[in-house]
């Protein structure tokens, strides 16, 4: 199976600029699961609500979902990609999951980083697994990945590859992403953006890059570099991740014992 990342430099506020570029650095593309940053085609620093407001968008039925359930189709390919959505009167932080044969579902973040709690409302679509046909794909975004409870859930629902959208701007989660994938014996896709912003008088958010791809026994088969733009995709073998052995006397998911994690 062929899974990669596209480590981007959105330029703030340009959609349309941003999806064309997006659709042309992915078109020569052959893969199976490509993982885009999370507010791929928006950018990050918002400064109010309202600006969210202008961008959000419709899942599926919006521009951004659209552009990518037609490049999902042409490339045949998987694209698990971030975006802002609106629902009713709210707004998400929110991921994508477009395939070839359509529009798969969303995840919306669960875990909001710092203002985006003043934009954002908290996800309520719980952690989805998607069954892709060659794995079974778990989404998360960014700053889940401070919260070991969103990794291990997606284990949990069987997700072989955790696909993680980010726009990093802590400098641990490239070596915290190693460990998620050790405790939950799963892969995982990090694709984050590079770049920084400083919006709206705002303090500077500059982006770590560092998008990786991790085995479940925890080996970093790529990191990106910290200020270049990258694509990169990669060979697994998925069914790596289902033999949650760890030796002859530890099975991962059979030695939990929920009963004493209660408070
Ligand atoms: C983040 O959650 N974008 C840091």
């Amino acid at each position: 199976m062929r899974v990669g990342f596209y480590q981007s430099n959105p330029a703030f506020g340009e959609v349309k600029r941003n999806l064309d570029s997006v659709a042309a650095r992915l078109a020569q593309v052959r893969c199976d699961l490509m993982v885009l940053p999370e507010l791929f085609a928006t950018g990050y620093q918002f400064i109010s609500k309202e600006e969210v407001d202008s961008v959000a968008e419709p899942v599926p039925g919006g521009p951004t979902t659209q552009r990518l359930l037609e490049l999902a189709r042409e490339r045949a390919m998987h694209i698990v990609a971030g975006l802002p959505e609106r629902s009713g009167n709210r707004c998400y932080n929110s991921a994508v999951m477009a395939g070839p044969s359509g529009f798969l579902g969303v995840y919306r973040k669960v875990h909001l980083f710092y203002e985006e709690t003043l934009f954002f409302s908290p996800g309520d679509t719980g952690f989805q697994v998607w069954d892709i046909g060659s794995a079974k794909v778990g989404v998360m975004v960014c700053f889940d990945w401070f919260y070991p409870e969103a990794a291990r859930t997606l284990a949990l629902k069987g997700a072989d590859i955790l696909c993680h959208p980010s726009n990093l701007v802590l400098p641990h989660c490239p070596d915290a992403m190693v460990t998620r994938c050790l405790e939950n014996h799963v892969f995982s896709v990090t694709a984050n953006r590079i770049g920084s912003e400083e919006r709206g008088g705002k303090q500077r958010l500059t982006y770590i890059g560092h998008s990786e791809i991790v085995t479940p026994g925890g080996r970093v088969l790529r990191r990106a570099p910290a200020d270049q733009e990258e694509l990169t995709i990669l060979d697994i073998d998925p069914t790596e991740a289902r033999d949650k052995s760890l030796n002859q006397y530890n099975d991962l998911l059979r030695d939990l014992r929920p009963h004493l994690y209660g408070l």
